[in-house]
């Protein structure tokens, strides 16, 4: 609790320093569900508060990044807020004179709250752990409950959701969860996980890459199973005993914790938390961001279009899932995938082995590495692994669990030897042959 108090002080810090700035402020944010929740966040207490804002969504706040933000503030000076990114760049933005202000989950390279007049809130430096204890929506609401914005409890949940902390909730994310609860903006009802989707039963099952279920990832197969058990399937809300019966045959194939979850059923007009999660999820993933936030601000357009990508996407997700045949090495997994599908289909492939995805961007590859629980307890840090990259001409990083990184395409093979090396130097485990 006094660690959530110290993160209060800061938020209220930062709260003076936007009401006090009259000046364009310039949010820039992240892609992914966490950092479009965060986005929208801002957006949301900004206009509430009548300020002039400008939003922009990267992949990465990279140098060419940072580069441009920095030509573009010679026409237009502006005070800058970093969501979902800055605290693992902050010299740069310290170089360049930035007027900033950070709200990041990510290890932060300075441990400080103040560094060069930039005002960094950052869960590390309080000793709450950004990996699982909250992600940036979260810290960014922080920020929007200094003006009384509860109601967006409801999208901070979705970006944690977004970054996989829901299993379960704890600490600072598990207050704000609490705080929505409180003010009646969110609830929690155990519910098969398909009813999250307001979409046919055969088509919630057949599409479901969480659990992914590959006997009933295809259409006729899914509409025979449903046949057997006398469910309509294109029914979109199961009774009682349809969801019982239901439940009694999937245990045929997943442990029932896989589909029988906690649901999160939040003030909004999509009314699921981990639906919201996957809709913002496809709109980054295909490159309609600005579509994303328009589903977070609930514009109706945009939650039409963004259905219509999210089932798209889970359909091109499902072929490469049936598609990908990983190679093993002695100690990780990797396989050639496709842009926007490498880190998801890596994570859904974890079995007793790390797994690593990668696609190539020019002369460059992009990886993204994958873990699950029992590897991490067992040593695993894959973003430490990630990091070799640098001793391949390449940049990487990232959580234990989940890290990525880019290399020139040329050095890739000795990049996967070295990373299975330092795997099982991690898990220091005799690996089956
Ligand atoms: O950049 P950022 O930290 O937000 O990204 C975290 C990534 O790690 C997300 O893509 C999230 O889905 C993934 N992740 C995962 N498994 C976990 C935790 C996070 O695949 N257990
Ligand atoms: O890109 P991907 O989803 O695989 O990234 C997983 C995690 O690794 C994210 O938290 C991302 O911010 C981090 N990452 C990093 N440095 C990179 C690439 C990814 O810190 N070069």
């Amino acid at each position: 609790m006094e660690k959530i108090a110290k993160v209060g002080e800061v938020a209220k810090k930062i709260k003076e320093k936007i009401e006090g700035y009259d000046g364009l402020i310039r949010v820039v944010t992240h892609y992914d569900p966490d950092g479009l929740t965060s986005g929208a966040i801002m957006v949301k207490t900004l206009l509430r508060i009548n300020k002039k804002f400008h939003l922009t969504i990267v992949e990465h706040l990279s140098k060419e990044v940072i580069d441009e933000l920095v030509r573009e503030k010679q026409y237009n000076d502006a005070l800058f807020i970093f969501c979902d990114m800055g605290s693992g760049q902050i010299e740069h933005l310290i170089e360049n004179n930035f007027n900033a202000i950070i709200l990041d989950h990510h290890q932060p390279k300075v441990k400080e709250v103040e560094v060069n007049g930039i005002l960094q809130l950052n869960p590390h430096i309080f000793g709450i752990d950004g990996a699982r204890e909250v992600s940036a929506s979260g810290i960014c609401y922080m920020v929007a409950r200094e003006f009384g914005f509860y109601d967006l409890s409801v999208l901070a949940i979705t970006g944690a959701i977004g970054d996989m902390q829901h299993k379960p909730f704890i600490g600072l994310n598990k207050f704000i969860l609490n705080e929505g609860r409180e003010h009646r903006y969110l609830s929690i009802i155990k519910d098969i996980i398909y009813n999250c989707y307001n979409m046919p039963i055969w088509e919630a099952i057949t599409y479901s890459t969480n659990p992914y279920i590959r006997e009933l990832s295809d259409k006729e197969e899914c509409l025979k199973f449903l046949k057997n058990l006398k469910i309509n399937p294109s029914k979109k809300e199961l009774t009682h005993e349809e969801k019982q019966k239901l439940t009694n045959a999937l245990i045929f194939y997943r442990k029932p914790e896989d589909f029988i979850v906690d649901r999160y059923v939040i003030k909004h007009k999509v009314n699921d938390a981990y639906y919201l999660s996957e809709l913002l999820n496809a709109c980054g993933r295909k490159g309609l961001t600005s579509v994303g936030i328009g589903v977070a601000l609930e514009d109706d357009e945009c939650i039409k279009i963004a259905k219509e990508t999210h089932l798209k996407y889970k359909k091109e997700l499902i072929e490469e899932l049936k598609r990908v045949k990983p190679k093993r090495m002695k100690n990780i997994e990797y396989f050639k995938g496709k842009k926007g599908m490498i880190g998801i289909v890596a994570s859904i492939l974890v079995k007793d082995k790390p797994v690593l995805g990668y696609h190539e961007e020019g002369e460059k590859v992009k990886v993204s590495s994958r873990g699950n629980k029992d590897l991490v307890d067992r040593g695993l840090n894959l973003g430490k692994v990630m990091e070799v990259a640098k001793e391949f001409g390449g940049e990487g990083g990232g959580h234990d669990v989940a890290a990525g990184a880019t290399l020139p395409k040329v050095r890739l093979e000795e990049f996967l030897k070295k990373v299975d090396e330092i795997v099982g130097e991690q898990l220091k485990q005799t690996p089956k042959t």
